[in-house]
């Protein structure tokens, strides 16, 4: 064969390859992928072998920030090495206990599986109109966001500062959050969430503190009270994704390091503790009791995330009970209710969605995202539309679910690294996240390729 003739039919067959690829994604009804889809996190993920080992390397590694690319990845045993006890190091400093795997376990099982995929894993996306507004510096944790009174707000989880983003100018105002820690010490702001009535709450994991921001008068209102190295951690939510507030006004909080939930009533800032009971295998600081929904019978079902167990605490008896997940080291994190008292439980380490039926007691369905390798850290549920909001955290993606169908759409974040944690909605249809990823820098833009240069907020309006 001649060099012309091989050329042109290399050239013939691209094309045709070309052609097949854009039918594919024509017939999703979106629009056509270019052949060469970067290589992601998920799919570096989505290379190493699935199983118990892997399951565990997620849960431990990508609580904090991406594994693999952008910029997480090493080649050699020495080089793991090095790296992973650095990241026990930040794991233990912080008191987190997230890393499950013995240091050098992990090293040695890194360096034997893990391999740089060829390419991303291209799949049909939907088209949306982003808008992305800079708050706050580079070097910060800006771990949750939520939107009221027209801003955006986010805080720095070591900097202990407040940022409101106006949704309409991007003009940014700064408050300082009067957190219990001595001078430069983190106060671990954690959880941000609105309750009905438009207020900011956000939790303190390491000043164990819970305030309460009234984006009106600026004022903070601070609860101190809360047991001590409990770590408080998670709002409980409602179906309309708002905190879920009791028949007396209380509202709910859970802990990361001790099995217990925690009631405050506002008005009076009195703290009541329920207990959960023990669970075996992982010791309790471990065991990350992390999310939490009411339902309608104000029940509060909880996700424990190392743990590996649903949980259900009734605040009418005190009494709570828990269950294994069905599949071991699944990881369920930050799950949504619906009006159904549906659950939808994402599984961080498996890529997949438990959906279990509280009233009739029993899992109905488990769900595969779409892209493979992916890690969903949460997923939420917008009032307004029903649909609920997955975070494709290791695939710079959101996905949209619809519950009926159970189709996904998926929306690509227009960065490198675009680790997100949450979304929240406005009622005229944007959708909202932030850039969560710790360290910030992880996340990368051709303009920014040492990191972002400020934390971030994203619109998301799809078209
Ligand atoms: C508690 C949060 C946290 C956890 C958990 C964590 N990391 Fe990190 N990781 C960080 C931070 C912060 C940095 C940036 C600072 C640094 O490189 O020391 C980082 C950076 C990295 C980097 C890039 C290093 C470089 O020089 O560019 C790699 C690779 C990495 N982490 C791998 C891992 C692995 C593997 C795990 C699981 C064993 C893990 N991380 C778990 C916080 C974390």
């Amino acid at each position: 064969m001649s060099r012309n003739l091989r050329l042109t039919l290399a050239l013939v067959l691209g094309g045709a390859l070309l052609v097949l690829a854009a039918c594919a994604g024509r017939d999703q009804g979106a629009a056509p992928q270019t052949a060469a889809e970067p290589v992601r996190s998920a799919d570096w993920i989505a290379a190493l072998p699935e199983g118990p080992t892997r399951r565990q390397v997620v849960l431990g590694c990508t609580p904090c920030h991406q594994l693999g690319l952008p910029v997480a990845h090493r080649n050699t045993l020495e080089d793991w090495r090095v790296v992973v006890a650095r990241m026990k190091k930040i794991d233990d400093d912080l008191d987190l206990a997230l890393i499950p795997l013995d240091a050098e376990q992990l090293a040695q099982w890194l360096s034997k599986n893990a391999r740089m995929p060829k390419q991303g894993f291209s799949v049909p996306v939907a088209q949306a109109d982003i808008r992305e507004y800079p708050a706050g510096p580079k070097k910060a944790f800006y771990h949750d966001m939520a939107v009221t009174a027209g801003r955006a707000w986010i805080a720095d989880y070591f900097g202990n500062k407040l940022y409101g983003v106006n949704v309409e100018s991007g003009a940014v105002e700064t408050y300082d959050i009067p957190v219990n820690v001595a001078p430069g010490k983190p106060g671990g702001a954690h959880q941000i969430d609105i309750t009905r009535d438009g207020m900011l709450w956000i939790t303190f994991t390491k000043s164990e503190q819970v305030m309460r921001f009234d984006p009106g008068t600026k004022e903070f209102r601070v609860y101190n009270g809360f047991e001590k190295g409990g770590n408080v951690q998670y709002f409980v939510v409602d179906a309309d994704r708002y905190m879920y507030q009791d028949a007396g006004g209380g509202v709910w909080m859970t802990h990361f390091a001790r099995e217990i939930l925690s009631r405050l009533d506002p008005k009076t800032g009195e703290i009541t503790v329920y207990t959960t009971p023990r669970t075996e295998h992982v010791k309790e600081k471990g065991v990350h009791l992390y999310a939490a929904v009411a339902d309608s019978q104000g029940r509060l079902w909880y996700t424990e995330t190392h743990g590996n167990r649903l949980g259900v605490l009734d605040p009418k008896t005190g009494k709570a009970s828990e269950f294994d997940m069905p599949e071991p080291w699944s990881g369920p994190k930050r799950l949504a209710i619906d009006k159904d008292d549906v659950l939808w439980i994402p599984e961080l380490a498996t890529g997949k969605i438990s959906v279990y039926d509280t009233r009739a007691g029993k899992f109905i369905d488990r769900l595969t995202l779409p892209i493979p390798g992916d890690f969903p850290y949460g997923i939420r549920r917008n009032p307004y539309t029903g649909d609920l909001w997955i975070t494709g955290s290791g695939s710079d993606s959101l996905y949209r679910l619809d519950p009926k169908t159970k189709k996904f759409t998926i929306y690509r974040l227009p960065r490198a690294g675009a680790y997100t944690r949450t979304v929240s909605f406005t009622e005229n249809g944007d959708i909202w996240t932030n850039y969560a990823s710790f360290p910030n820098f992880h996340t990368r833009g051709p303009s920014e390729p040492q990191g972002m240069d400020t934390g971030v907020v994203v619109r998301l309006r799809p078209k």
